[in-house]
């Protein structure tokens, strides 16, 4: 397998590390900097010993070394000050992504994307468009990490294993994303049976601002050990074709009444990426509150005037 992470940044980097410490490939890592992925590459190489790992790690500023990966993530882009919402990088990150998604196309044209880049669904949409891939092999990396944020607040919250939480977070990477207390659970026990609905609505809400949190606390730039190691999570579902069910940014044909739109739903991610959208049943009051996300995705979708 060859995995290429597009962006040397703090996520692309440390995803880069991530894939080669599971073996899950050989990875190239891409930067517009010129020296940067190089050494960076040569760094995650020097602890391949140490760590005990035979993926090769190349750096490169060549978008020609895409040529024949399987896999493609996309974290170019400019990330969140504090104060800024991820809407708030639209314009800049249109411009920056638009750019990686041709040079996909033209150079990796057989390639699954996993795009990271914020505002995420909709530079999921912007990839989609630019590539022209099937929408199978085009998704986003968010729910995943939002599913994250609420099961350690769970764990944390109950002081149980965190490997024994399961959550499920819907809809689009911003302030509306969809918690779904009812679907979360601690060894299959409904986690509305064990905390009480204020202490849940809190952490639905400590969720939603989970990567505002991190920015603040920073103070330059956002989060990335926790969205690495869910690009992670779902690069090891397609290239061991685990099917794992995941929520992902998938492109939606009228599942939960949501058509031709990428939004964070449950997938079975496969080999050929995206094998099947999950439809889970939802409560009226769930199904709004995800319909409510979509179109605060579609609203900035019409911005990127494709
Ligand atoms: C986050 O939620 C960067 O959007 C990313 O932390």
């Amino acid at each position: 397998m060859k995995i290429t992470v597009v962006g040397g940044g703090f996520v692309g980097s440390t995803t880069a590390q991530r894939l080669a410490e599971k073996n899950l490939g050989d990875v190239v890592l891409h930067d517009i900097v010129e020296g940067m992925p190089q050494g960076k590459a040569l760094d995650m190489m020097q602890s391949a010993c140490l760590e005990g790992f035979d993926s090769l790690v190349t750096g490169t500023n060549d978008p020609a070394d895409y040529k024949d990966s399987d896999i493609v993530v996309i974290t170019s882009g400019l990330a969140r000050q504090p104060g800024m919402s991820r809407d708030d990088l639209l314009v800049k990150n249109a411009e920056i992504v638009g750019g990686v998604a041709e040079n996909v196309k033209k150079y990796a044209p057989g390639a699954i994307v996993i795009v990271v880049s914020n505002p995420l669904d909709v530079m999921t949409y912007l990839v989609g468009a630019k590539t022209g891939f099937p929408k199978n092999r085009v998704m986003g990396m968010a729910g995943v990490l939002d599913s994250a944020r609420f099961r350690c607040f769970i764990a944390m919250e109950l002081g149980v294993s965190h490997q024994d939480v399961d959550a499920m977070v819907l809809g689009g990477h911003g302030d509306d994303m969809v918690p779904l207390a009812r679907y979360s659970t601690v060894s299959g026990i409904s986690i509305e049976t064990l905390i009480s609905k204020e202490r849940i609505d809190a952490m639905v809400t400590r969720t939603r601002n989970g990567g505002a949190e991190i920015v603040k606390l920073l103070q330059k730039g956002s989060a990335y050990y926790a969205p690495s190691a869910a690009v992670a999570q779902m690069v090891q579902s397609i290239v061991r074709d685990e099917k794992r069910i995941l929520p992902v940014a998938a492109w939606c044909t009228g599942q939960y009444g949501i058509t031709d739109q990428f939004v964070g739903v449950p997938v079975v991610l496969g080999k050929t990426g995206i094998e099947k959208i999950v439809e889970l049943p939802l409560t009226d009051d769930e199904l709004v509150a995800l319909k409510a996300s979509a179109s605060h995705v579609e609203g900035s979708v019409t911005k990127l005037n494709l």
